[in-house]
């Protein structure tokens, strides 16, 4: 059941390339540069006109609305908002019929999530669920969706379902900017192939299983831990600190890398390390710079970056080099090695890196 794996999580974390192939077959069609998301046709006015999009989610399934939120204003020009459902419920929010809300949950039996669906449908918005589970409860409450069909996730930690519902929603996003006219033809067409490689470059940075379980070694001991990215790599750093808390039991922070020195900055010394995602994109030289004050301070440095990287080698203790993407796919591919190194500093913990202490797999109390 485990297909030769020891863990599912790790049986899980290896299926991606597949999976996201997978959420991705019968929807992108490079070759002909063509995009359907099915269960967008009904409500595909709505969304394209929609005056606001509100992302509701939570755990894992918010960070990929944060990834989402950058994806549809890059692309889109909408304003989006991405909630925490147990804070949106509860807070009496402005919600109004022109609000398109996307409601994010791989079990599809979140309660708060569940709750927050049930208030905006009570105002009159659209609601459009991105669900792993068919037939659950999200799913059936919501006026349409997409599912991610990654298949069953065991390990309570997500990791293969946090991919398939980034890509879904990249989808949804590119066929959005797309019908807007916010991205054009050409730069559409070239976001559809790279979306179409993503997989195969997940593949090849699973191969970096083993630098990262030596790595992991010279940290299973550590008491803290802090995870720094920017832009498509902030929600990123977000989910690496998630899973490593929930699966090792090691505290960890995640940071937008420019807010470190507004605080978290006095965390660093020699004892603590620090995950930076530093991939070559839009805000890769002010990482570098971010990397240099932690480097000045004497944190320890693993950092994730694209292959060929030089900058951010000479400075950091490790480096985990992973294929180059367009930046907006990046998540795809940099959330990998975080969950390798999550999973290998637990299992060497001796934890039970499939059902953590006082964790459920689905949330369906409040
Ligand atoms: C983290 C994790 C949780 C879930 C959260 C939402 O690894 O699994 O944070 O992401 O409980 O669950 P779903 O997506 O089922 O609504």
């Amino acid at each position: 059941e485990k297909g030769g794996y020891e863990h599912f999580m790790l049986k899980e974390i290896n299926e991606q390339p597949r999976s996201i192939a997978d959420c991705m077959r019968g929807r992108l069609d490079a070759q002909n540069g063509r995009l359907i998301v099915g269960g967008l046709r009904d409500y595909i006015n709505k969304f394209q006109n929609a005056d606001r999009i509100i992302i509701t989610a939570c755990g894992t399934s918010w960070h990929a609305g944060l990834v989402a939120e950058y994806l549809f204003e890059e692309f889109a020009r909408i304003p989006v908002e991405v909630e925490y459902a147990s804070e949106f419920r509860y807070r009496n929010p402005v919600i109004n019929e022109g609000d398109f809300v996307i409601a994010i949950s791989q079990s599809g039996e979140t309660a708060d999530t569940l709750a927050a669906i049930e208030l905006a449908k009570s105002k009159g918005a659209t609601i459009f669920g991105v669900c792993n589970v068919v037939g659950s409860s999200i799913a059936r409450a919501t006026h349409a969706g997409s599912y991610t069909h990654a298949g069953p996730e065991i390990g309570v930690a997500s990791t293969k379902a946090f991919t398939a519902q980034i890509s879904v929603l990249t989808m949804m996003a590119l066929m959005l900017g797309y019908q807007r006219g916010t991205l054009s033809e050409t730069k559409y067409i070239q976001l559809l192939s790279e979306l179409e490689a993503i997989p195969a470059k997940v593949e090849k940075a699973l191969k970096l299983n083993e630098q990262i379980e030596k790595i992991s070694e010279q940290y299973k001991d550590a008491r803290n831990f802090l995870y720094l990215g920017r832009g498509y790599n902030f929600p990123v750093a977000l989910e690496g600190a998630l899973k490593l808390k929930e699966i090792s039991y090691i505290h960890a922070e995640g940071y937008p890398a420019a807010e470190m020195k507004h605080g978290p900055i006095a965390l660093i010394d020699e004892e603590m390390p620090v995950v930076f995602i530093a991939t070559k994109d839009s805000s890769y030289e002010k990482v570098v710079s971010n990397i240099q004050e932690v480097k000045a301070r004497k944190g320890k440095i693993i950092a994730v970056v694209t292959e060929g990287d030089t900058s951010v080698k000479a400075m950091a203790d490790h480096v985990i080099e992973i294929p180059h993407a367009h930046e907006a796919l990046v998540p795809l591919i940099s959330v990998v090695p975080l969950q390798l190194l999550s999973y290998h500093i637990a299992v060497m913990r001796g934890c039970n890196v499939d059902q953590p202490r006082n964790l459920a797999k689905s949330v369906t109390v409040e």
